[in-house]
């Protein structure tokens, strides 16, 4: 049976990169559920529909394919056959895909090939309902969270780095209205699964936060009772 773990937490929290490195150090195979979201956000925004047009939206599900790959640990995310990698990471897409992903269509087709991914091999998935909904029977759960100001920080400074225009005070003001979102949305809202170990990052170094996920892996193939 594959070995999988489960990183769920808010928008900022870190949670892609320190999955990457767990995964690089346990030489898993790392899923980022975001891309195959922004992904189908990509098509809906190119189509010319409205995040608020649940029907066409359910009726355009059907002409979407999203598949992965990976490249030298690198998560590719292809569309319809065409990588959309480097178009999927802006606020613009961050913010229609936070308001698509609400619809019952739109995760059905994702939380499918989500588990067939998973129930094959051995990896760490982030997003924001894995251990709730995608994989409850993940062997390792964890919450990784921190406060919005130290997520909008962090956020300001690598969108600053690729010279995007922007201000501290808006970054956080998007990150509050995501968590709001994606926290009060009907379907498998995000919130913390019973048996995840809760992870704030807000006074913690990404070696830290690594170095704990792997202890919590290491705990559980001993067959240790996780400590929360
Ligand atoms: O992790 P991210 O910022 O790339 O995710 C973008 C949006 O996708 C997020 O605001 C909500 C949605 N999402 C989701 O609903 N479920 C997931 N498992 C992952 C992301």
């Amino acid at each position: 049976m594959a070995f999988n773990i489960a990183i769920d937490g808010p928008a900022g929290a870190g949670k892609s990169t320190i999955a990457k490195l767990a995964a690089k150090e346990l030489s898993y195979i790392y899923v980022d559920t975001g891309a195959m979201y922004r992904a189908m956000a990509l098509y809906f925004l190119r189509e010319g529909i409205a995040s608020e047009d649940e029907e066409a939206i359910s009726a355009a599900c059907e002409q979407i394919t999203v598949t992965l790959s990976n490249e030298n640990g690198e998560q590719q995310v292809f569309l319809n056959g065409e990588n959309v990698n480097g178009l999927i990471r802006t606020e613009e897409v961050g913010k229609i895909t936070s308001a698509v992903s609400v619809y019952p269509k739109v995760r059905e087709k994702l939380t499918q090939l989500q588990r067939e991914l998973a129930h094959t091999t051995d990896l760490i998935m982030d997003g924001r309902d894995i251990g709730t909904c995608v994989l409850p029977e993940a062997q390792v759960k964890v919450y990784l969270t921190a406060s919005v100001e130290t997520r909008g920080k962090r956020r300001f400074l690598e969108l600053q780095e690729k010279g995007e225009d922007c201000t501290l005070e808006k970054i956080c003001e998007d990150i509050r209205l995501r968590d709001e979102q994606d926290m009060n949305r009907k379907i498998s809202p995000l919130k913390q699964a019973e048996d995840a170990v809760l992870i704030d990052s807000s006074s913690m170094t990404i070696e830290e936060v690594v170095k704990q996920i792997l202890e919590l892996v290491h705990q559980k193939k001993c067959g240790k009772e996780i400590e929360k």
